[in-house]
């Protein structure tokens, strides 16, 4: 499937630029201290709890984000759309909430939803309300004063609740608007997940203002193979280019991706998009057995948006990061949740670089990776098989990679492979998060498995160590087997073959914090491999402040 190749690269890779500009922050150092968990270049707000990103987007040259908040401590409650804005996705300012519960038609929570920017440079908010009896409708919010390069501040429409649950839409299931569209009628549309007689549903509205909303007879898809979709999210990409497409833009170079968020991940399928008919035609659907399950990221990844910025003519996705540990833990950290934006890199990162070339990795061998903070770091590597041929067999029955990564872990040698990268880990290895591949042969085609293995990351108990696992589409004959992990204190983030396949996990290493945190190549196949060339950054921390008075560093 070449598009969904094309696809799913962009989504990892090709997205956005990553310029982390060196600045020093004594407030983040002293808290990463007391705090070996919290991140130094991914998005945190100050403290407590934090889910889903809400309607990024570019606006008159500045990014905002908002999110899902509970302002009152480090577990899910009291759900507020918090506010940050940026000049370049990396550093942020936190300013006051956009909104928050105070209508009937919200007054038990503001849920997700999103932004859409109406002709004029008018940023709207859609989104889902938990009014009285905690039924779910959706809601719309406009800026007070377009004239605040910020758009602080924020009104809800007096037409509120828009879309209610009626006409056999269950009020537990029907949320998270996503950016509205408008056809060559110029009439919008826009989608809301749900959940009928069982069967996930992007239940479509239409609207020539904005404010009366008619649902439409038929939704724009459903699956009985899926419940409820959470946070759908449907836009063009372009097929003859990289750059992203604004969501109205419609041309037969395009196809649609369709998103819902489930079974704790974010799947996607591929289709023609028809808006005159509003129908959408899939290639391959939700949990087919002939399709590939394809998600955005097979680790821990949820409930994502994208957003087109138009100044850089890119697509870019948002996703909320959960935490691996217990909720007793957040309330002790006194937080919970990181963002993660897909960016493509820069070069510029901090001082301290290291790279290698067309190195020997030895069967059984562990190499260090010198030179560089390995708890905050952007690793890229490229592995040349030497011995393709002695590939280990393939067994038909192995079709669930995630299953066969937490059955053949980093430890299990194997022939070709496991061969990759050891973060986060001690000096001796007791503690280690492996991210690896093991190539397989079946008949004359060639299986690529990449792992990210949890069992070792701490010797702490009580945390989600689960193995997570992806094939990709690739064949190991024509390219280098590549890896690139973004390590940020209690997160990894790694992408394999160019990005076809991504894997984030969440490790809490007891001992392998600040610099304590070693970085390793590793090979545990009795094949010999090459690493055909490794570069290695430390990253620097990112501004991300706060408008309001800062409070001492959680102890
Ligand atoms: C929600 O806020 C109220 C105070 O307004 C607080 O008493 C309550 O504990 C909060 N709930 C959560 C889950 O944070
Ligand atoms: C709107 O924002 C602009 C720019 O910040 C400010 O000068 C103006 O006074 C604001 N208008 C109102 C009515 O608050
Ligand atoms: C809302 O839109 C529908 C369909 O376009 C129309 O029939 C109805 O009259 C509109 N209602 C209002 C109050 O404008
Ligand atoms: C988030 O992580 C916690 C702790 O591992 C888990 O209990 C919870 O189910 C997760 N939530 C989602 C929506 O994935
Ligand atoms: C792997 O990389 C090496 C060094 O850059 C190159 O010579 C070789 O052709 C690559 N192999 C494949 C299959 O692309």
């Amino acid at each position: 499937m070449e598009i969904s190749a094309f696809w799913v690269v962009g989504i990892c890779f090709l997205l956005v630029d990553h310029g982390v500009h060196a600045s020093h922050n004594t407030n983040r150092n002293l808290q990463a201290t007391y705090q070996p968990y919290r991140t130094a270049y991914h998005f945190q707000p100050p403290k407590n709890w934090m889910n889903d990103p809400n309607g990024p987007m570019y606006h008159k040259g500045l990014y905002h984000l908002f999110y899902q908040y509970n302002p009152y401590g480090a577990v899910w409650g009291n759900i507020t759309w918090a506010h940050s804005v940026s000049y370049d996705l990396v550093n942020w300012v936190h300013i006051d909430h956009a909104i928050s519960p105070s209508q009937p038609s919200d007054i038990n929570g503001c849920w997700s939803g999103s932004t859409t920017i109406l002709p004029g440079e008018k940023p709207t908010i859609l989104y889902t309300g938990i009014g009285t009896k905690n039924r779910q409708v959706q809601n719309l919010a406009m800026p007070k004063n377009l004239s605040d390069p910020l758009l602080r501040e924020w009104i809800k429409s007096p037409y509120n609740p828009l879309m209610t649950p009626i006409d056999g839409i269950d009020p537990d299931f029907f949320r998270d608007p996503t950016t509205a569209w408008q056809g060559p009628d110029k009439i919008w549309r826009v989608i809301v997940g749900s959940q009928i007689n069982g069967h996930g549903t992007a239940i479509l509205y239409r609207s020539k203002d904005f404010v009366n909303w008619t649902r439409s007879d038929n939704p724009l898809h459903s699956s009985v193979k899926t419940e409820m979709w959470e946070c759908p999210d449907f836009f063009p990409v372009g097929i003859s280019s990289t750059n992203g497409v604004d969501t109205s833009s419609q041309d037969k170079y395009t196809k649609h991706v369709l998103k819902a968020s489930f079974n704790h991940h974010d799947y996607y399928i591929l289709g023609s998009y028809m808006p005159e008919k509003d129908k959408f035609s899939v290639e391959t659907d939700f949990m087919d057995s002939t399709g590939m399950d394809l998600r955005y990221d097979y680790g821990k990844f949820y409930a994502s948006k994208t957003f087109f910025d138009s100044a850089m003519k890119r697509r870019i996705l948002w996703g909320w990061i959960n935490e691996s540990d217990s909720e007793s833990d957040d309330i002790k950290k006194g937080w919970s949740g990181l963002q993660s934006g897909r960016l493509k890199k820069s070069r510029n990162y901090g001082p301290r670089t290291v790279s290698f070339h067309a190195k020997k990795l030895k069967s059984g061998s562990t190499i260090e990776v010198p030179g560089i903070t390995a708890s905050q770091a952007d690793v890229e590597v490229s592995f040349e098989l030497l011995n393709l041929e002695e590939a280990e067999l393939m067994d038909p029955s192995w079709t669930d990679p995630q299953l066969l990564c937490s059955q053949k872990k980093a430890s299990v040698r194997g022939k070709l492979g496991p061969f990759g990268l050891l973060v986060f880990a001690t000096k001796d290895l007791t503690e280690q998060t492996a991210i690896y591949f093991r190539i397989f042969r079946r008949k004359d085609k060639y299986i690529v498995l990449m792992c990210s293995d949890q069992s070792r990351s701490s010797v702490r108990e009580g945390l989600d160590k689960t193995t997570y696992g992806a094939f990709i589409d690739m064949d190991p004959r024509h390219e280098n087997i590549t890896l690139r992990s973004l390590i940020d204190h209690s997160i990894v983030e790694s992408f394999g073959g160019e990005g076809r396949a991504c894997i984030t996990a969440r490790v809490y290493p007891k001992l392998a914090i600040h610099k304590q945190a070693y970085l390793f190549a590793f090979n545990h196949g009795t094949s010999h491999v090459k690493i055909s060339r490794l570069n290695a950054w430390t990253m620097e921390n990112a501004q991300i402040v706060s408008t309001k008075k800062r409070r001492k560093p959680h102890v």
